[in-house]
């Protein structure tokens, strides 16, 4: 079993990021992400931080916006809105989830498409599913490259998606297709999930339930991907028995240390190729 270590691959990754961002300076371009907070839950506005603090290592500038969670939507369309207008934002990410009884699709359509480095705008999901993969949500981008980092051969694959969520299922199924895999989504709905994650020879998991994927719901040789960042008794656990399915699997992501770290890496990716096609407009 080849263990898959986000951490070292996003490094490498946030390294050449860090040379793009000395190249678009020696242009006189400085990317700028703002980041929109509402509410305070403290899972989101740790991941802010951890995003803002990943931007600062390699010389992106993050402001941060922070709202109460009684803060009306056109309070907040206002706020995108002035982003969308301000030539020195490249890239503008509003931390889901949002507050209950907000229009989420509301506020990603606010979103100018060119600045929307979380690939979630209507624009940016339908060119994702036209196979234009410009603008693509950081955790499926990122497991992705994971993916191809380890050199998992994708075309004609059977790949099992558990989670059809926005933000993780959609998109990556979408990548997937887009790579000729043959996609099979699970969700909370799926009767007898067993059933389809014991075909899968790539099996990706995003399903928000601590260690839902027992050893005997994973064929041998497997690669496993845990998208999972449940808390349990203040760990972080994934959405797989990992002790017990790493015997099985060929490859597997650790929780924490696999596509953590990814999604990161990714963010930083988008906002200067944001940065890069916007310049100094
Ligand atoms: N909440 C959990 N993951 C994400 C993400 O990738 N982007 C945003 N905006 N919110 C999140």
């Amino acid at each position: 079993m080849k263990l898959i270590d986000g951490g070292s691959i996003s490094r490498e990754i946030r390294e050449e990021v860090r040379v793009d961002v000395g190249e678009l300076n020696s242009r006189d371009i400085h990317p700028l992400l703002a980041t929109v907070l509402v509410g305070d839950d403290p899972a989101s506005a740790l991941y802010v931080e951890m995003k803002s603090r990943a931007c600062e290592e390699i010389d992106i500038k993050s402001n941060n916006y922070q709202f109460p969670s009684e803060v009306s939507e056109e309070e907040l369309l206002d706020l995108i809105n002035r982003l969308n207008n301000n030539s020195e934002v490249h890239g503008i990410l509003v931390q889901l989830p949002l507050p209950e009884g907000m229009d989420v699709g509301r506020v990603f359509r606010a979103i100018d498409p060119l600045k929307d480095v979380d690939g979630l705008s209507p624009v940016n999901m339908g060119n994702l599913l036209l196979g234009d993969e410009s603008m693509v949500s950081c955790t499926p981008k990122g497991i992705i490259r994971l993916l191809e980092y380890e050199g998992v051969e994708l075309a004609g694959a059977e790949v099992v998606v558990v989670s059809h969520s926005v933000l993780i299922g959609k998109p990556l199924t979408m990548l997937f297709l887009n790579r000729n895999s043959t996609v099979t989504v699970c969700h909370i709905h799926t009767r007898n999930l067993a059933e389809h994650t014991r075909r899968a020879e790539v099996l990706v998991v995003a399903a928000g339930v601590p260690q839902i994927i027992k050893e005997d719901m994973v064929g041998e040789g497997a690669v496993v991907v845990d998208v999972g960042t449940n808390r349990v008794d203040g760990r972080l656990v994934g959405d797989v028995d990992f002790e017990k399915v790493k015997e099985k699997a060929s490859m597997i992501t650790p929780v924490p240390g696999g596509v953590g770290p990814m999604t990161i890496a990714m963010l930083l990716e988008n906002t200067v190729s944001a940065a890069g096609r916007l310049g100094g407009k």
